[in-house]
Parts: C-alpha cells; structure tokens; sequence
C-alpha cells in the first residue's frame, strides 16, 4: 500500500448548508480506505481554540487563521484533514490554500431561500428579524468561491449525492484511495 498523503479538504457555505453533515459522512468513508481522518468544525473549535472570538470580518480571519495553522500541522503530518468553516472571505481562503499547501476547496452550495426555509438552528429566524447581527447571507457578506475543486448543492442533491461527488474527485485528485485499492 503506498504511504498516505496529507490534505485538507475544505468546506466553505452558509450557515446550515451542510458542511458539517458531509464532514461527518465523510470521515468514516475515509477512515474505511485507510486514511487517518482530523475534523475541525467551526461550531466545535469555537467552543475551544477561537471561543474568544466573535463574527467580525476581523474575528472570522482570526478564526480561520488560527485553524488554518492547525490543518497545516496535521496535513504535513500526512492526516487527511476535513475543515467546515462559513470562511466567508475568498482572500482569507486563499491564503489557507496557499498555507496548508495540498488544499481541496469544496463549495456546499444552498439557495438563502432553503436555508431559511430548513433554518435548523433556529438562527435565520432571528438573524432576519435582526436579533442576531452580522449574520452571513442575511446581513453580512459571503464570497463564493469563484474556482473550487469540488462544488456540491444541498439545495438539489440528497446527502448521498453530494458524498459519491466528492468521493469521486478526491480519488480522481490522488488523495483517497479507490475501494479496490484500500
Ligand atoms: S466563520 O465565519 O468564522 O467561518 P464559523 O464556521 O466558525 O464561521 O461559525 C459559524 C457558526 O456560528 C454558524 O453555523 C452559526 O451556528 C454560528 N453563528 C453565530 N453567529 C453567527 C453569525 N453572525 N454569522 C454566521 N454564523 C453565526
């Protein structure tokens, strides 16, 4: 079996569009094709790491410079890391692209409407009647990523979908190995 290589795989998308629900159907396919699999999950490491921090476009930076430095860690260490973070801001990604070096960026698309319509937490609601403010989508900025590796949309595709997508490109990229060759 040849040795594994380290990677991030990076989700980007508005808030309750996903991304921490492929991360988690993610890991376990990957642990099963060998890989030593690290999450980091903006609701989770914002508890911990970045609890100092707010939504400011300052603190969001911060937050994402800090788990950038984490993922770099890991990825050199030959980890496949999958990151689910809003990072709403294409210069702040980029520079995480360019930090962590072997980086996947993968879109979770999400029409507002759906997102508002689902509003699993409960936070759209009150975003839009301005109870939370700076809230991404609603009333703060989110920057699309104009060139992703992978792009998925929870919006049209069931959960399944989106995985056999990703899947599909992480093995056609070199990082996951192909179920025959687990
Ligand atoms: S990021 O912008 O810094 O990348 P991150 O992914 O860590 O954000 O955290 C986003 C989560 O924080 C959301 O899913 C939501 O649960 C919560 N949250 C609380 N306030 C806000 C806000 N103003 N904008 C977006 N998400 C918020």
């Amino acid at each position: 079996m040849t040795e594994q290589m380290g990677f991030t795989l990076w989700f980007t998308g508005l808030s309750g569009s996903g991304k921490t629900a492929l991360a988690k159907e993610l890991a376990p396919l990957m642990r099963e094709r060998g890989l030593n699999v690290e999450r980091l999950d903006g609701d989770i490491v914002r508890q911990s790491l970045t609890r100092d921090l707010g939504f400011s476009k300052e603190d969001r930076d911060t937050n994402i410079e800090r788990v950038t430095f984490v993922a770099k860690l890991l990825t050199r260490n030959n980890v496949a890391v999958i990151c689910s973070f809003i990072s709403p801001y294409i210069a702040r990604r980029e520079k995480s692209r360019n930090q962590i070096g072997t980086f996947v960026e993968c879109y979770v698309e999400c029409p507002l409407e759906v997102l508002i319509e689902r509003d699993v937490k409960g936070l759209y609601k009150k975003a839009l009647a301005g109870e939370i403010k700076n809230f991404t989508g609603v009333s703060d900025p989110y920057e699309a990523p104009p060139n992703p590796e992978i792009t998925v949309n929870s919006g049209t595709q069931t959960i399944e979908e989106s995985l056999a997508i990703i899947v599909q490109r992480l093995e056609e990229l070199g990082y996951v190995p192909r179920q025959e060759e687990a």
